[in-house]
């Protein structure tokens, strides 16, 4: 028998072969993971409030897609959807159509992570339209590719250095109400910032240049930043109006993250294209394209594509993780989780000067930190420190937004109750600690 192996082993392995740049968050190396719960190498168990970031909404090794896998292995792992087709991802794409917003036609195309997903919509979007431009928004995240790099906002780490970036993308500010870029109050603001859109065409980019406008319903690496009702609802009003296509980006949001199967349907609006990736596989790379068929079916014949794109066993994982959805009625447990999250976080704002700003949808539910109140000062510092103590105490933790300091909550749905609770009491327990500590 060879030397045990042990997280410093694994670190100290990775440090010689691995680039610096594709670091982690953690030092704890994953041996096995079941529901909610994460066991490292060296048989520490953690409870994961990070879900392989918003990856595992029906949770880890959920013995369905585990078999749905397994038994497709058996089948075949690729043939390459483009030279030899095979029945899954046509299941899959049914199903898809059925499930993404919107009473119309609707057709899929398959790729692998969600930045492609997004390269794919804004090539498709520019075809159909015959137009180039793109608009997003601060704090948007879309990926890491160099389109999807240039869409995304936040410099660094994201696109500092990484330059030239991608041309014809345009940036409007986000409907961001605890920061509003305008300095309005909602609602006596009307949702100006929808509003500007309209100025945008203006000052900005033309409507007649533009194929569409790219959102998130929930910004996720921005921060969950939650628009009110109204904001899409007028955005979208003004893409109708001036031809310009609306793309949902709903990677992070989508597939019952906000217990809605896509987070657009709070909204009220039914966008043109839809993103989908995370949850859809249970954590097999796979991500789509959904959108009004005359959109999609405009590219010619090889316009899209690529060689793992309808990956069988990926795409068998997601027709598991749709059965699942129904079968365990996962959206109404999403909802009763975000009710339970929501009045904690509440109960947490009210004892914690730290937290400015509790905000989220269903179970997508998000607080940021701020060393000061009035100032909004962020309290990156207390994020950080929060996140350790939450390590160090058995909980995965992630933190997001512009300035680090907010903390998210991206839980499997099929988190128990007491497994719920004791992670939001780790969470208690760091806040009590980063406050005595300030204090000290
Ligand atoms: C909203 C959104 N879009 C796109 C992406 C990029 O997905 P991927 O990392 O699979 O390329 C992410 C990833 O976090 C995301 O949250």
């Amino acid at each position: 028998m060879g030397p045990a192996v042990t997280n410093a082993s694994l670190s100290e392995a990775r440090s010689g072969v691995m680039a610096k740049g594709f670091v982690s968050a953690t030092n704890c190396y994953i041996a096995k993971a079941r529901g909610a719960s994460l066991f490292d190498v060296e048989g520490r168990e953690f409870i994961d409030f990070g879900g392989g970031i918003g990856v595992m909404n029906v949770g880890h090794s959920h013995p369905k897609v585990v078999a749905a896998i397994q038994q497709q292995a058996e089948r075949f792992t690729h043939t390459c959807f483009m030279v030899t087709p095979y029945e899954v991802p046509v299941a899959l794409a049914a199903r898809l159509c059925a499930a993404v917003p919107g009473n119309f036609p609707k057709a899929v195309m398959f790729a692998n992570s969600g930045a492609e997903a997004v390269e794919n919509a804004v090539k498709i979007a520019r075809y159909q339209t015959q137009k180039q431009a793109i608009i997003a928004f601060e704090n948007s995240f879309h990926g890491r590719t160099l389109l999807t790099m240039t869409l995304t906002s936040k410099v660094k780490p994201y696109k500092f250095g990484f330059g030239p970036y991608a041309p014809e993308v345009y940036r409007m500010p986000f409907a961001y109400c605890y920061r509003c870029p305008f300095q309005l109050t909602y609602p006596t603001c009307g949702v100006a910032c929808a509003e500007a859109l309209n100025d945008f065409f203006i000052s900005q980019v033309a409507p007649e240049a533009t194929a569409a406008l790219i959102a998130e319903p929930v910004q996720g690496e921005g921060g969950f930043i939650t628009p009110p009702k109204a904001y899409f609802q007028k955005l979208k009003a003004i893409c109708e109006a001036n031809q310009v296509l609306f793309i949902a980006d709903e990677i992070q949001s989508g597939m019952g993250r906000t217990g809605t199967m896509f987070a657009m349907e709070h909204y009220g609006v039914v966008p043109d294209l839809t993103t989908v990736a995370k949850s859809l596989a249970a954590g097999m790379p796979l991500s789509a394209v959904v959108g009004r068929k005359e959109i999609m079916d405009a590219v010619h014949p090889s316009g899209i594509g690529g060689t793992y794109g309808g990956n069988p066993l990926a795409c068998a994982a997601a027709l598991a993780v749709m059965d699942v959805f129904k079968e365990e009625d996962l959206l109404a447990r999403a909802k009763t989780l975000g009710t339970r999250i929501q009045s904690r976080l509440q109960a947490f704002e009210e004892e914690f000067e730290l937290i400015g700003d509790v905000r989220g949808l269903g179970p997508m539910m998000a607080m940021e930190l701020v060393t000061d109140r009035v100032k909004k000062t962020p309290a990156t510092d207390a994020a950080k420190a929060l996140v350790k103590y939450c390590f160090d105490h058995g909980l995965i933790l992630l933190a997001c937004g512009t300035y680090g300091n907010v903390i998210r909550l991206l839980m499997p749905l099929v988190i128990s109750d007491a497994q719920l609770d004791q992670g939001l009491e780790i969470i208690y327990d760091g806040l009590v600690f980063i406050q005595s500590n300030s204090h000290a």
